[in-house]
Parts: structure tokens; sequence; C-alpha cells
């Protein structure tokens, strides 16, 4: 398993995470370079595969999104242009291998490894984002710069398709070079640019939901679950000016609308499911043919292990007295007893190497199951 080495987790959420940048040099017992250039170059020509190719020419960036021609590539030139490929780890086991070593910080703000190569000179030109992320130099070199920390108010060039910074001043500034890790938090304005061929960056990005983004989609998918229910006033008394909205009725007004997003269970389990969903709901992973449990059960004897799909999200909250509920790809599981245990490993590890000793119970073989016809477990060699 990938580990950092002379890294203190704790150090470093105390006094770095969400606040200042880190530069970690190599801190990996032998770094490889989990991806070639060319296997990453298949990957943006892959229809269901979210890819972006951005060149930059004179002052002027232009973004062209995949899935792309494999003739592209091949008229691009040598110098500025970089690309940038989504959710490598869903596809590359070795490049979800890069996400286990960052996992002090929980599953469920984790987004994906987003993958970038760049010609001499490439790169996406100086912004901000909104999440944290862990920039891991894969091959060749790139000099990140850093600067200042910007938010909505921060002026934009004008460009369609990339919100780059009209100004920026490096404030610090690093070379990295394979294995070096730089950790930025959000908001922090930077600029990578790739000194010399082949740079491959792996970024371990994460995600943290906005207070619109909660409030809409629960307004979205909430109501269809609630009773509804319409305004009444039996208890309607004369008052003096007609034009007013009482008091009373703002009172219960109000409770009408907050009523149901104050009860802090349902909230959970609507949140855990939400969070669960997939990135990426157009790609099925489902088996085409369902297993039914028997099978399931005659493949685990025979020792085959259950593995994680790296597309699948995976969290579990722990309410109502000491059962658990388990949140899979936007499908909630309530589980009790011996199934607790199971969710708890299924959610810690990324395989179960003998899902003999889980499988005891009917309950337990149940949800097995029904993760693997979703798509969410599948078989493989131990
Ligand atoms: C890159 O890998 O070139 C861009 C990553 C980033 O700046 O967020
Ligand atoms: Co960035």
């Amino acid at each position: 398993m990938l580990k950092l080495e002379n890294f203190d987790a704790e150090t470093f959420l105390r006094d770095y995470w969400q606040k200042k940048p880190l530069f970690i040099r190599n801190p990996w017992n032998e770094w490889h370079n989990p991806l070639e250039p060319d296997e990453l170059a298949g990957l943006a020509c892959e229809d269901d595969i979210e890819s972006r190719l951005v060149i930059q020419a004179d002052d002027d960036w232009k973004v062209e999104h995949g899935p792309l021609a494999e003739s592209r590539f091949s008229d691009l030139g040598n110098r500025h242009w970089t690309l940038l490929v989504q959710a490598v780890d869903h596809y590359v086991s070795q490049v979800a291998a890069l996400i286990q070593p960052f996992r002090f910080i929980p599953d469920w703000r984790i987004d994906d490894v987003m993958v970038s190569y760049a010609a001499e000179d490439g790169g996406v030109g100086p912004h901000f984002d909104q999440y944290d992320v862990f920039l891991i130099q894969g091959l060749g070199k790139r000099r990140w710069q850093v600067g200042a920390v910007c938010d909505e108010n921060s002026k934009l060039i004008s460009n369609d398709q990339l919100k780059l910074l009209a100004e920026f001043e490096a404030l610090d500034e690093w070379v990295c070079e394979p294995g070096d890790i730089l950790y930025i938090p959000p908001g922090l304005s930077h600029n990578g640019v790739a000194l010399g061929q082949d740079c491959m960056t792996y970024s371990i990005g994460f995600r943290a939901p906005s207070k619109t983004d909660l409030l809409s989609h629960w307004v979205d998918e909430k109501p269809a679950d609630i009773e509804d229910d319409r305004y009444s006033d039996p208890d309607l008394e004369m008052q003096e000016n007609p034009g007013e909205i009482l008091p009373k009725a703002i009172d219960r007004l109000h409770n009408m609308v907050t009523a149901n997003l104050a009860d802090r269970d349902d909230f959970a389990e609507w949140f855990g499911r939400y969070n669960s969903a997939v990135k990426y709901p157009e790609v099925d992973w489902a088996p085409e043919n369902p297993m039914s449990t028997e099978k399931l059960l005659s493949e685990i004897r025979a020792g085959q292990a259950l593995k994680k799909n790296p597309a699948s999200r995976y969290s579990f909250i722990r309410h109502r007295s000491n059962a658990l509920v388990l949140f899979v790809d936007g499908e909630m599981f309530e589980c009790a007893k011996d199934v607790v245990k199971l969710a708890e490993t299924i959610c810690a590890l990324d395989e179960i190497d003998d899902p003999m000793n889980y499988a005891k119970s009917s309950n337990a073989i149940a949800l097995l199951n029904l993760l693997y016809n979703q798509g969410s477990l599948y078989l493989d060699k131990k």
C-alpha cells in the first residue's frame, strides 16, 4: 500500500488543511509514475470520460472538450498545450491507489483524481479552485507558483471556457519533481507551468457542498417524500390593517418550510444519499446479468474476493441506537447486527479479502448481493 513517509497527518490538518499551501518533497518510499502518457491520451479518446485539451496561443487560451480523436495529438506541436482527464481513478487502479495515503480526510470529501499531461510550457494558466487539492508530480517537472487568496470578486480575463485570473503575482514557488506533492487550499491562486517535456500531474481533488447546492438539491428531491399540507387559520381574528401579514402568519408559514429541514435524522439520511451519488451517472457499472445470492455465495466460497468499484462512493452514518446507515452510490441501506460490521469493513477497506468471514447471515449476503448487482462491488481474484 502506498504511504507517505515522514508526513504527520495530524500536524498537516492542524497547520495547513484549508489554511495554507504545503510543499512536500517526495515523501514516497519509491515513486513510480502510475500511468503512461499514451494511456492517458487513450482515456481522453473514450466517450464516457471527461477530458479537456487546453492550448495557449499568443496569450489566448483555447479549450477543446473530449472525446478527442486519436489523430488530434499528432498535430499539437511540442509546446504550450496540456491535456486534462477527470476521474482517472475510476478506470486505473494504480491511480485510485494514490488516494489511499490521503484518507486521513474522510471519503465523503473526496472528489476524484484528475491527471494532466503537459508539453513544455503547458499549463491551464493562473486560477483558483473552490476545493482543496494535492498536486502530485508524476513525471517530468512543473514550476508551481502560488499567489493571493481569491474569491468571486477577483478579476478574470474574458474567456468563455477558463476562469483565468487577470492579475496574478507569485508569492512563493516550487519546482516539483517526480513524487513531490503540493497541497493548495481552496481559493488560493496558483499557476503550474511544465518545465520540459512529458510533465504529468495527479490532482487528488476534494469537494465541499455549497449552501446553495444543499438547499437547491434538498428542495428538488425531498418534497416528493413530504406529506403536503396547506396553510390553515381556523383561529383567524380581525386585524387592524388588512394589508399586514401578521407575525403569527409568518411564524406558521416559516414553520411549514423549516419543520422538515429541521429534522436532523431525516437530513442526515438525505445528505448521505445525495453525497454518495456517483460522479458520472451516465456510466452504468452494473453487471450485464444480475447474480443470484446463491451464485454470489458459491463464487466467494470458491475463494473470490469482493472489491469496491473505484467509481463508487461509500459512506455511512451511525444513528438511531446502534444501527448504521450505509450509503453507496446514492442508495441507502439500513444495517443492524452483524451487517453493521460488514458495512464498516466495506467502507474502511478497498476490498473484502475474505467475504465468507462477513457473509454469515442472510442480511449480510443480501447486502453484498445488492451492492454487486448495482455495480458497486465486483468479484476478483484475491
Ligand atoms: C494541472 O494539472 O495542470 C492543473 C491542476 C490545477 O491547477 O488545479
Ligand atoms: Co487548480
